[in-house]
């Protein structure tokens, strides 16, 4: 069977990067969290106190992060480092996701990543999340999946994922954050989240993590 690349993008919080994992691991593909780099840069310009509003300031701020991916084998899954430590924990915090959104809209910021995970993308075999997969940086994805979900089913399963990382976050503060996310995400000029006409589109407000990796995995498999 050939090997194929596979993008997923939607709104934040409706189940991609699970789902993005679940199938890279059945297909021994390999997954790509577009996110992360996201919150990776952005928890680099709120620890260095980086000017969003001052393109050099920005610019010399990039050229001094260096993002990787390692896998931990005890926890058996990647783990996000910048400058060579480990932000797997840090980049999910609320201060982190406060913040994303405004980062990911400046244009610098889209490049650099951007150029990042098209070298990332380029050998067939990936499966990658985010905002900008099946437009942007794999736009020769040979399945493109766009996916939604209820707001007030997104905001529980967000909620419920932060609890389990000994977080405890108001249901409210989730949806406003969610809702801005989507705003700015969605009405950036460079990189804005968007449905390309060949995306299949999930729905998974009604939708357990099994079935949404069953739907993708069928449609990944009538395209290899
Ligand atoms: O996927 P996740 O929710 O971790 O992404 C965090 C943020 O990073 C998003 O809200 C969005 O602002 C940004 N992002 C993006 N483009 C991508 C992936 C994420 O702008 N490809």
């Amino acid at each position: 069977m050939k090997k194929i690349n596979i993008a997923i993008d939607g709104y934040s919080a409706c189940g991609k990067s699970s789902t993005a994992k679940m199938i890279a691991n059945r297909l021994q593909y390999k997954y790509i969290d577009s996110g992360a780099m996201y919150r990776a840069v952005t928890l680099y310009f709120i620890d260095n106190y980086v000017d969003l509003t001052n393109e050099k300031k920005v610019d010399k701020a990039l050229k001094n992060i260096q993002i990787d991916f390692r896998f931990n084998s005890k926890k058996e899954k990647s783990e996000t480092y910048l400058n060579g430590l480990n932000v797997e924990e840090d980049i999910r915090t609320m201060r982190v996701t406060n913040m994303v959104s405004e980062v990911s809209a400046l244009p610098e910021v889209r490049k650099v990543l951007v150029d990042l995970q098209q070298k990332l993308g380029k050998k067939k075999g990936v499966v990658m999340d985010g905002r900008d997969i099946g437009s942007i940086v794999l736009p020769d994805a040979e399945l493109k999946v766009f996916m939604t979900a209820d707001m007030k089913v997104r905001a529980l399963r967000r909620q419920q994922e932060l609890l389990e990382k000994d977080q405890l976050v108001d249901l409210n503060d989730i949806i406003d954050n969610l809702a801005k996310r989507d705003r700015i995400d969605t009405t950036r000029k460079v990189g804005p989240l968007t449905k390309v006409d060949e995306a299949v589109e999930i729905d998974t407000t009604h939708m357990t993590l099994e079935e949404q990796v069953e739907e993708i995995l069928n449609e990944a498999t009538s395209r290899m």
